[in-house]
């Protein structure tokens, strides 16, 4: 029997009798354990800065369902933040950002920015020390675009503002994406030290891009974040999430150096066995809306994904993370359908 976490097996490029499952979102509202904890703390960003709450949200999946991987709780809103601009949580609402700060101040924080991240370096230590050896653990960072959309529209939002400012302000842009680079790749760093044994690049709203706009805003960040780490001498794999972004998926696969290519709802199956060809792992890509609903469509959906992208390197997880009102008995029927181990729907933490 293989040590490595299956996890890492399939982003070396291994097919496996059955696929690695994680879920984005794993860790959260739809679980009750979490919803309890998080009562516990001032506000979402002191929750996420608490290592000892923090390595609680990770494992609190971990204990529930035989997951072959842990993301680390946090957010891709702390870096902004380690930047010195300010970031809250309205309740029920979601992320508010004060004012953009000028670029040289921006510039100006980079360094010290991964310093005042160091909590998540410390909630990593903390989940490898408890996690089994056989489950590999997950860090990330929101990728430029998308941390870039919440710094300027300064909340969630459909990225109007931003995709404007993108095209009135091409050069400020590149240089707030040049700071954003340079302070992703520095946290990534420290989250391996720290134990991540993966890293993965959340591009959650890669949507709506023309080709060339695509290629400079996600493609070449995405580039130059890996470059970067890989410089600083850390190996191991990336898995990169541009979500929403249709047939340029394929642009992304051939020219990122990621292993994996995280693959959204919208993914036809020819589509990612040609990524799977061109030699990249793939991740995904099941409906969270269907998980949410559950029932015999479900089943049949995690069987075809399973069928159609398993005969090359696969992990399976959705196209978009768990919603907070997910049955947890969905999410515990398709975790042992994928692995054929038990899980637990209650009592469990
Ligand atoms: O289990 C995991 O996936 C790890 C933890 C994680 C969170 N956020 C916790 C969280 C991860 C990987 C993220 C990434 C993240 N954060 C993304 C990219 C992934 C994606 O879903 O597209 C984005 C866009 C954010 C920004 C963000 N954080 C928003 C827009 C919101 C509010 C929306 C909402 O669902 O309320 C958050 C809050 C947030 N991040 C919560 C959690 C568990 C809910 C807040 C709470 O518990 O009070």
């Amino acid at each position: 029997m293989s040590e490595t976490p299956r996890l890492l097996r399939a982003l070396a490029g291994e097919t496996l009798d059955r696929p690695p499952i994680w879920f984005m979102r794993q860790a959260g509202r739809s679980l009750p354990e979490y919803r309890e904890l998080r009562t516990r703390a001032k506000d979402f960003m002191a929750f996420c800065f608490n290592p000892e709450m923090a390595a609680e949200a990770t494992l609190q999946p971990m204990r529930r369902f035989p997951m072959d991987g842990a993301i680390v709780f946090a957010d891709i809103l702390l870096l902004p933040q380690a930047l010195g601009q300010e970031v809250w949580f309205e309740a029920g609402e979601g992320p508010r950002l004060g004012a953009l700060p000028q670029i040289e101040a921006l510039r100006d924080a980079v360094e010290g920015s991964t310093a005042k991240l160091s909590s998540i370096g410390e909630t990593l230590r903390r989940v490898r020390a408890e996690l089994e050896p056989d489950r590999a653990l997950i860090g990330f960072a929101g990728a430029p675009w998308t941390v870039a959309t919440y710094m300027i529209e300064g909340r969630g939002s459909q990225r109007e503002m931003a995709r404007t400012y993108a095209y009135e302000n091409p050069e400020k842009l590149d240089s707030l994406l040049d700071v954003l680079v340079d302070s992703t790749a520095r946290y990534l760093v420290m989250q391996a030290k720290a134990g991540a044994q993966a890293l993965k690049l959340f591009e959650s709203w890669a949507e709506n891009l023309a080709e060339d706009v695509f290629e400079r805003i996600v493609i070449g960040p995405h580039i130059r974040i890996i470059e970067q780490v890989r410089a600083a001498g850390v190996n191991v794999p990336f898995i990169g999430f541009p979500r929403g972004c249709g047939a340029l998926v394929e642009n992304y696969a051939a020219r990122v150096p990621v292993q994996g290519v995280a693959l959204d709802t919208q993914a036809s199956f020819a589509m990612g066995k040609r990524i799977q060809s061109g030699g990249k792992t793939i991740q995904g890509a099941l409906d969270n809306l269907l998980l949410r609903t559950g029932g015999p469509a479900l089943d049949r959906r995690v069987d075809a994904l399973i069928e159609a992208w398993n005969g090359g390197p696969y992990i399976f997880n959705l196209g978009h993370g768990v919603m907070p009102d997910t049955p947890i008995e969905h999410i515990v029927r398709v975790v042992e359908r994928v692995t054929g181990k038990p899980a637990k729907a209650f009592g469990a933490a």
